[in-house]
């Protein structure tokens, strides 16, 4: 495995890698990687001749009041993790080399933004579309692979490819989980044991939410009521949200057809968990929401 940190190393490096017509499978992220990273390294090694991995804990996606500072980081075991699942390339810039100076141009994402993880958080997808255009510009990848636990971002970075032409297909990798359902984060380890115990609610209560929906609930504050609920009594974690939304358009539904994802997020004292379950159901006669 390389590890490079300047990009004129990069473009050199990805310039011969696609005047030579290999496939280059790219996988973002910020580190401290864990099964779900390694998940989307693995489907990205199985379909493409160069494997190239990004770690940099991107400033511009982290408001004022967010854990930048403490974002957990690894390098020395990330670095071993990569290598040992077979990444060619790992590109570890720093904030300099990303960000000189400030932007003259600026990315703003207009759809789809407003709701779930973006309605807190905001400017953040602003932040992960513009790491993600000067990413994909370096690396030019044939595929890239993002994880569907962060369901928002797939939707909004497909919108970004299909909007500005970039010659990229974007892959989406089933989410991960620990045995007993909690989808893996990099954002667990802010767990305290307790509520480490409590958090596989997350994960009961979608799937309770789909077992509702697909045995004829029609309402979708019902569904939504009764999720809160659960997660009010099976953990000390408070609901930030939970919404219900065609996919990946994230618009609302007005009938149970079609993709459609139920998406949760629960603050615990020093963890925000997000997770969600796509399900893909058939129209049927007066199933009106
Ligand atoms: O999902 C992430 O880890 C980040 O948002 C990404 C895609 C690497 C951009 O910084």
């Amino acid at each position: 495995m390389k590890t490079i940190t300047k990009l004129t190393a990069l473009r050199e490096e990805m310039h011969q890698h696609n005047q030579s017509g290999c496939s280059i499978g790219f996988v973002p992220t910020m580190g401290y990687l864990h099964e779900g990273h390694l998940s989307l390294i693995k489907e990205a090694r199985n379909n493409n001749e160069i494997v190239v991995m990004s770690i940099f804990v991107n400033p511009l996606q982290f408001g004022p009041n967010e854990d930048f500072n403490r974002y957990p980081r690894n390098i020395a075991r990330d670095r071993k993790l990569a290598e040992n699942a077979d990444v060619d390339i790992l590109f570890m810039p720093d904030a300099d080399e990303m960000y000189k100076g400030i932007l003259s141009v600026e990315m703003n994402v207009k759809e789809r933004v407003n709701i779930l993880c973006g309605k807190k958080r905001e400017g953040h997808f602003d932040g992960v579309v513009t790491v993600l255009t000067k990413l994909f510009h370096l690396v030019q990848p044939r595929r890239a692979y993002f994880g569907l636990k962060d369901a928002q971002q797939i939707a909004i970075v497909e919108g970004l490819v299909e909007d500005y032409f970039f010659p990229v297909e974007i892959v989406r990798v089933p989410t991960v989980r620990e045995e007993d359902g909690l989808a893996r984060s990099s954002r667990n380890v802010y767990l305290s044991s307790e509520e480490r115990n409590e958090a596989p609610a997350i994960y009961e209560s979608l799937i309770e939410a789909k077992k509702k929906i697909e045995s004829g609930e029609v309402s979708t504050s019902a569904i939504i009521s009764g999720m809160k609920d659960f997660i009010h009594n099976e953990t000390s974690g408070r609901v930030e949200y939970v919404e219900i939304y065609s996919f990946p358009e994230l618009t609302p539904i007005h009938e149970w057809d079609g993709e459609i994802i139920l998406a949760i997020a629960v603050q615990f004292q020093k963890a925000r968990l997000i997770d969600n379950i796509i399900i893909s159901l058939d129209k049927k006669e007066n199933q009106h929401v």
